[in-house]
C-alpha cells in the first residue's frame, strides 16, 4: 500500500529536478493515461507545460469539449486545442482498409502534432503518459493491433525527429495506480474510470469509408449507450463498450412510411486482459431501451444489433 499524498510530493519533486526551469510539451487524447500525466506535471511545474490537444474529428460525443473545460477550464493549464478533423477525413477519403485507416491516422496524428511542437521551440522536453504496462510490452508487439497502438498512442519516433528529451512520469506505475493518482490529484472519477479508447478513435468503428456523415451518426448513437450503461450500472462491470457504425442500409417501418436506413452494432465486453475477452450479457431490458432510443432519437439509424461474439475468434473492435 502506497502513501498517495508522499508519492504526489515526491513525483513532483522529481519533475521539477529533471525538468529545471525549461518547458514541456504533451499530447492530451482525453485517454486516462495522457490525462493522468498531464495533471501531475501541471501540478509539478504548472505553465512550464503546454498540452497539445489534436482533435481528429473520431472523438467521442462532446469529448473536445470536456477534455477542454477540465484541463483548460478547471485545472488552469496551457492547451492548444487543434481542431484536425478535417484534414484527416480528408485523407481518410476514400480508403477502407482497416490497417490503412490506422496508418493515416496515425501518420496524420504525428504530422499535426509535431507541427504544433515546432510553434514551441522552448519546449526541450516531451512528456508521455507511458505506464508499466506499455514499457513491458513494447519489448515485442504481439500482434499488428497491438504494435500499432504503440506506435500511435506514445508518438513514436517524435523525441528524436523534434530533438526533444522524454518525460514520463507514470513509467513505474499499474494502470489502477494511476487512476488513483488521478483521482488525488483532483480528476473526476468518470474520467480516470473510463473505458479504454482506440487511439485511431471512430475511424475503426466506422467499418469502410470514414465519413462525417456516418460520425456523426455513430457518436449520437454510442453516446445513448454510454449514458445508459451508466445509468443502470453496466458501465462498470464492463470492461470496454461501444457502438459501431455498419454503412449497411436495411429496411425498417415508421408511422406509415417505409425507411431504408443504416446499421449500429452494440458491442461490450468483460475482460482481464483485453487479450481475451467474453460478450457481457448485458440484460435484455437493458439492450432494449438502448435499441429503442437509438432508433428514435437517431434518424439514420432503424436498427441495432448486439454483438455476441467472444475474442477469439472475433476481436474487441470490428476493424
Ligand atoms: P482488439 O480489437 O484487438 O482490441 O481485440 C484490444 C484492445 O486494443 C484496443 N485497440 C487499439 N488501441 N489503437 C489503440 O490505441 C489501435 O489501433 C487499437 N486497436 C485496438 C481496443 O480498443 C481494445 O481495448
Amino acid at each position: 500500500d502506497w502513501n498517495m499524498p508522499d508519492y504526489i510530493a515526491e513525483a513532483v519533486e522529481r519533475i521539477r529536478e529533471q525538468v529545471g526551469d525549461e518547458e514541456v510539451i504533451l499530447g492530451l487524447s482525453g485517454g486516462v493515461d495522457s490525462s493522468v500525466a498531464a495533471a501531475l506535471i501541471h501540478r509539478a511545474i504548472g505553465d512550464q507545460l503546454t498540452c497539445v490537444f489534436v482533435d481528429h474529428g473520431l472523438l467521442r460525443l462532446n469529448e473536445g469539449k470536456m477534455v477542454m473545460e477540465m484541463f483548460a477550464g478547471r485545472l488552469h493549464a496551457k492547451v492548444i486545442h487543434v481542431d484536425a478533423s478535417e484534414q484527416f477525413l480528408g485523407h481518410l477519403k476514400g480508403i477502407t482498409d482497416p490497417e490503412q485507416k490506422r496508418k493515416i491516422i496515425g501518420r496524420e496524428f504525428v504530422e499535426v502534432f509535431q507541427a504544433e511542437a515546432k510553434k514551441l521551440p522552448k519546449a526541450k522536453w516531451l512528456a508521455q503518459g507511458t505506464i508499466y504496462p506499455d514499457v513491458i510490452e513494447s519489448g515485442g508487439a504481439k500482434n499488428k493491433k497491438a504494435h500499432t497502438i504503440k506506435s500511435h498512442h506514445n508518438v513514436g519516433g517524435l523525441p528524436e525527429t523534434l530533438g526533444l528529451k522524454l518525460l514520463e512520469p507514470l513509467r513505474e506505475l499499474f494502470k489502477d495506480e494511476v487512476r488513483e493518482l488521478g483521482v488525488a490529484l483532483g480528476l473526476p472519477h468518470d474520467m480516470v474510470y473510463r473505458h479504454p479508447f482506440p487511439g485511431p478513435g471512430l475511424g475503426v468503428r466506422i467499418l469502410g469509408e470514414v465519413k462525417s456523415e456516418f460520425a456523426d451518426l455513430l457518436r449520437r448513437a454510442d453516446a445513448i449507450f454510454i449514458d445508459e450503461l451508466r445509468a443502470s450500472d453496466w458501465y462498470d462491470k464492463t470492461s470496454q463498450a461501444f457502438a459501431v457504425f455498419l454503412p449497411v442500409k436495411s429496411v425498417g417501418v415508421m408511422g406509415d412510411g417505409r425507411t431504408y436506413e443504416y446499421v449500429v452494432a452494440l458491442r461490450a465486453v468483460q475482460t482481464q486482459d483485453f487479450m481475451t475477452a467474453h460478450w457481457a450479457e448485458l440484460p435484455h431490458s437493458l439492450l432494449g431501451k438502448v435499441s429503442n432510443r437509438i432508433i428514435n432519437e437517431v434518424r439514420g439509424i432503424n436498427r441495432v444489433v448486439y454483438d455476441i461474439s467472444g475474442k477469439p475468434p472475433a476481436t474487441i473492435e470490428w476493424e
